[in-house]
């Protein structure tokens, strides 16, 4: 991937698109093509098309999706399916048609059957049942890699998919209902603590087993994959690492400073017992993470505080 090639990086600026075009610019690539959703919204069929057809771009991330956690994927499975569908039919056909050298597509660790094997090999994909709550997001993203693999066989095209872990870090999305897990438990913390709280009440049973890599160190995987990897296989990034949710709140807890009591509301649904990605492909290309985990949402936490800050100081 030369300096001088256009790269379009959809959806920059979200938890993922963010980490790469900052990635990009550290290793001194500066024709990034860059569009909000005003500017481009992705589920219209003829934008994408006319800004395929006047951008011309060279490779492309497709970091644009509809994203969220169990509670969300529980309230709007319809727009789940339909909005990753569409974004990535419309995103992968005019990257096709415009002579794209190559795409990266991302799908995650929820497509996976509920039940596979642990740690997670690419070949258990499509081996049984996926975790009822995340169905609807996990089948676009199937329907996303197969459209890559077809597009692969019939037209030749360089389209890979990489499967991410749980991801975390700045521009993540940290709305109390509707986020992933880590970010939902820091920003929790972060009030509980604030309003003096004597306890705070987590959902689910806090046995669930998840894997965490920090976005930045995806963004570097990403980047990687972009420059070694041209496989229409799909191919697993992650830390080999996981922790059990119970100890991740711990360990937020203690990074926070929270000092009250944790309880659990079992009610609320736990999700996959466990998704640990077997991610010994990737390392046998030679990438392989670095951060520790208590290091990574220690930089989180001062980003998320930092821009509490700020939000303050605008309103
Ligand atoms: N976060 C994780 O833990 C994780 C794990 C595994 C895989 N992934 C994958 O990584 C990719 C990026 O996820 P993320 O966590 O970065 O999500 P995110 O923070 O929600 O960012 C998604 C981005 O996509 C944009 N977008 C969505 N629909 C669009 C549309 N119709 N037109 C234009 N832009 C649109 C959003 O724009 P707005 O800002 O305008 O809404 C946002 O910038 C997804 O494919 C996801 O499946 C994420």
């Amino acid at each position: 991937m030369e300096k001088k090639y256009k790269i379009y990086i959809a959806g920059h600026r979200g938890l993922v698109g963010s980490a790469i075009v900052r990635k990009l610019q550290n290793e001194g690539y500066r024709n990034l093509v860059l569009k909000t959703r005003t500017e481009l919204d992705l589920l219209d069929q003829k934008s994408v098309t006319d800004f395929f057809a006047q951008e011309k771009p060279d490779y492309v991330f497709l970091a644009a999706a509809k994203v969220g956690g169990i509670m969300a994927n529980k309230d709007f499975p319809a727009e789940f399916i339909y909005e990753n569908l569409m974004v990535q039919a419309n995103v992968l056909e005019q990257s096709r048609k415009n002579g794209v050298k190559k795409l990266l597509f991302l799908g995650s660790s929820c497509i996976y059957p509920r039940l596979a094997p642990q740690p997670i090999k690419e070949k258990y994909l499509l081996s049984g049942p996926l975790e009822p709550t995340n169905q609807a997001y996990a089948i676009a993203k199937i329907a996303g890699v197969i459209t890559c693999q077809s597009y692969n066989k019939e037209f030749g095209t360089n389209f890979i998919s990489a499967m991410p872990t749980s991801l975390y870090g700045q521009n993540d999305n940290f709305d109390l209902e509707h986020s992933h897990v880590l970010p939902s438990l820091i920003r929790k913390f972060y009030e509980a603590k604030k309003h003096n709280q004597n306890e705070i009440t987590l959902w689910g049973s806090g046995k669930a087993k998840r894997e965490f890599l920090h976005v930045d160190e995806f963004a570097d995987a990403a980047i990687f994959l972009m420059k070694h990897y041209n496989d229409s296989e799909i191919i697993n990034v992650g830390t080999n690492e996981d922790i059990s949710i119970k100890a991740l709140a711990e360990l937020v807890k203690k990074i926070t400073g929270f000092k009250g009591k944790i309880l659990w509301d079992k009610t609320k649904p736990d999700g996959s017992p466990r998704k640990l990605l077997d991610v010994s492909k990737i390392h046998a290309l030679g990438w392989h993470h670095k951060k520790t985990l208590e290091e990574g949402i220690r930089e989180t936490f001062d980003w998320f505080q930092k821009s509490q800050k700020e939000i303050k100081v605008k309103n």
